[in-house]
């Protein structure tokens, strides 16, 4: 292997693809981003339609200038001719995190339906084995989500709820959100301290018998 492919190689290792889809917690995708971005990762973002409506309703952001500015290489939905789309462009990346990931992208890639960049490129990860971890907003789930979920499982993915824990004394939603994020890049095998992991928590209560 020459240097050139070795430094190729080398960079597609720093690159994880990241899809927002247009499910609740919009947040946790944008911080995601800048946390890689901060540890010197690359991010390739496939952005939903619904997505951008979501962030302008949730964060009053225009995410493609917000992505713009992470330096991540922005792709849309309707782009089916990108790079993701195919299975050799992804096969060196790190992996794959659609955070986060709506109940209508979990069915599509549940039941192999590529209608757009966003499932056709998870469903790449699938093929070739390569890490894709969906982080599921919603609930309740009932039995339709928690099949395509299991689905999804058995292939593979690994199903990933945004259900911050309290066990690490969070002083506010700021925490709730690093605690997620983290979780994210544990499974990205990412080293990273934007929670307390357990062995590291001390007691340091949170007032649970308080309202404010
Ligand atoms: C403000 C807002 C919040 C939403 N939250 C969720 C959610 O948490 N989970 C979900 O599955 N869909 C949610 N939806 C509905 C999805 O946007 C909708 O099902 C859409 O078709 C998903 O498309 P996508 O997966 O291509 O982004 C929400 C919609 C809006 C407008």
């Amino acid at each position: 292997m020459d240097k050139e492919t070795r430094t190729e190689s080398r960079d597609k290792k720093r690159t994880v693809v990241i899809g927002i889809s247009g499910a609740s917690g919009i947040i946790y995708g944008i911080r995601t981003v800048k946390a890689l971005k901060e540890l010197g990762y690359k991010t390739e973002v496939i952005l939903s339609k619904e997505a951008k409506k979501v962030a302008k309703i949730e964060c009053d952001i225009d995410l493609d200038s917000f992505f713009k500015a992470q330096d991540s290489i922005i792709y849309d939905e309707d782009q089916i001719e990108a790079p993701p789309s195919s299975s050799s462009h992804i096969v060196e990346t790190r992996g794959m995190v659609i955070v986060p990931c709506s109940i209508k992208t979990l069915a599509e890639i549940a039941n192999g339906i590529a209608s757009n960049l966003l499932s056709r490129t998870a469903l790449n990860f699938l093929r070739v084995r390569k890490r894709l971890i969906l982080v599921i907003r919603e609930t309740p789930l009932g039995t339709i989500e928690l099949q395509n979920a299991l689905k999804v499982s058995k292939a593979g993915g690994i199903i990933m709820p945004a259900s911050p824990a309290f066990y690490h004394s969070p002083q506010g939603v700021d925490d709730l959100i690093n605690f997620v994020v983290g979780k994210i890049l544990d499974l990205l095998k990412i080293s990273n301290s934007l929670y307390k992991h357990w062995h590291t928590v001390t007691a340091n209560h949170i007032p649970c018998d308080q309202t404010s």
